[in-house]
């Protein structure tokens, strides 16, 4: 098996994993569909194919748990759905699983038409916005606002805006650095202690918070049974489930957002597209969850992104011996892929660096194979969010489009960050009106 490029003795791949990942993955594809790279001296079967991550995901996903990844955020989430495994997984799952149905997005979607609509009316012709912070806030407010229909207190909301960054940004680090490294340097205090003071302001609000009006996520926690003993969730798995989500369900959509406000600002055929599809479906007035299924082209451009734009890394850990396309591997064998390069693959993306939404608009038995475009993830740890992201994201982009044009700010160049979610180091935009029927005026 190929040996990834650039290995030194003790930190193994840790440079070009830390200096730019996007590169050194994008490198490994030419050599082979698996690569054995080090993170320290823990070896790493990396894939570099699709049909290799499905195997793992989906063929043999009872062989596999969640591994390093696990360790990463087990801080954070404790027993919640990201990092839980085997039974407790299951049953939660199942547990969990209605709060994502179709007639409940619909009521979280009017959470995510209002706070769209907020934002795009709080701001001001020619002001500058930092738009993956403004993103990240609208995507916890929404969040929040489904999870507790009590208003929180401002101190919990800020302490979360503050901590859940710090947590999210460090997760690749605390993945991929040597546990020495990430004490030495207090990075781990840091983290820990962000992770600290995100549960405690969650376990506030579980604890003391009454005021669930049946709607939200915490009173569908509080409903669930399990169906075999009848038993009702504790106050801590409760916890540990909310935090879980919040985590797995801001940063990502936020992200997502923000990349799709950069890539239509350097692609104008691509904006007036979606601005045309939008004055004819929604005439001015915010998108509510019944104009999803008609913003085709918003849909396309949110599809677009997600393969541009995808999680930087994804892990799993063999936890018995199991064969991987004629690969044998040991119990405790780590396995790691790259969505955000998977879905560069020119076999299912024709021209696969081209932001080209127009890929998304073809027959059914046209579209990239679906096991080629995993930004959700599959099998039976599939995001769960899934319905929800997609929903917030064709919203938001539609409701603030609707009303605003946003013009990249002056001598910023954006780079893409290795976070969880690769974001841009900072994206500052300029916001530019247009017409309420959604045409842009003769001055603009
Ligand atoms: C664009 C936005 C999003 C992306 C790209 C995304 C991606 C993913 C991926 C790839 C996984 C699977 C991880 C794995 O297999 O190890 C996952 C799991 C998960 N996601 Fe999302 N997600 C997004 C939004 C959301 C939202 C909005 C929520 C909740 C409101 C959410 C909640 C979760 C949860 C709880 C899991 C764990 C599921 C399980 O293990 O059973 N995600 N997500």
């Amino acid at each position: 098996m190929p040996v990834a490029p650039g290995r030194l003795p003790m930190i193994g791949h840790i440079w070009p994993l830390m200096r730019n990942p996007f590169d050194f993955f994008a490198d490994l594809r030419a050599r082979g569909d698996v690569v054995q790279l080090y993170i320290g001296k823990r070896p790493i079967y990396f894939l570099t194919t699709a049909r290799l991550a499905h195997q793992v995901l989906v063929k043999e996903a009872r062989s596999f748990g969640k591994g390093m990844v696990w360790e990463a955020v087990h801080p954070l989430s404790g027993n919640g759905l990201l990092a839980s495994d085997r039974a407790l997984h299951r049953r939660q799952r199942r547990l969990i699983q209605p709060l994502f149905h179709r007639q409940m997005i619909a009521s979280y979607a009017q959470i995510m038409t209002a706070e769209s609509q907020a934002l795009a009316e709080s701001w001001q012709p020619g002001q500058q916005v930092v738009v993956q912070q403004a993103m990240i806030e609208l995507t916890l407010t929404t969040i929040v606002r489904s999870m507790f229909s009590g208003s929180l207190p401002g101190d919990v909301v800020r302490e979360i805006i503050r901590s859940l960054p710090i947590f999210t940004y460090g997760m690749v680090a605390r993945t991929v650095l040597p546990a020495w490294l990430c004490k030495v340097t207090g990075f781990d205090r840091r983290f820990l202690d962000a992770a600290n003071r995100l549960r405690a302001a969650v376990d506030h609000v579980v604890r003391t918070d009454k005021s669930a009006d049946g709607t939200d996520l915490l009173s569908h926690l509080r409903a669930a049974r399990d169906p075999d003993t009848g038993e009702a969730m504790g106050d801590d798995l409760i916890r540990d489930e909310l935090v879980s989500i919040m985590m797995a369900g801001t940063e990502t959509t936020a992200a997502t957002l923000t990349w799709a406000f950069h890539e239509l600002s350097r692609h104008p055929e691509v904006e007036a597209k979606l601005r045309a599809e939008l004055r004819d479906v929604l005439g001015g007035r915010p998108a509510e969850y019944a104009d999803i299924e008609q913003l085709t082209y918003t849909r396309a451009v949110v599809n677009e992104v997600l393969r541009r734009y995808s999680l930087l890394m994804l892990f799993r850990r063999a936890e018995e011996p199991v064969v991987v396309d004629g690969i044998p591997l040991a119990a405790g064998a780590d396995v790691m892929f790259s969505q955000i390069d998977l879905h560069r693959d020119g076999a299912a993306f024709p021209d696969p660096d081209r932001f080209h939404p127009g890929r998304w608009l073809v027959d059914r038995e046209d579209l990239p194979h679906r096991t080629a475009f995993l930004p959700f993830g599959e099998g039976n740890r599939r995001c769960i969010g899934e319905p929800y992201a997609q929903a917030k994201a064709v919203i938001a982009l539609a409701t603030i489009l609707g009303r605003w044009r946003l013009v990249p700010a002056p001598g910023h160049t954006v780079r893409r960050v290795a976070a969880a979610m690769p974001r841009p180091n900072s994206l500052p935009m300029i916001v530019t009106p247009i017409d309420t029927d959604g045409s842009e005026p003769a001055h603009a």
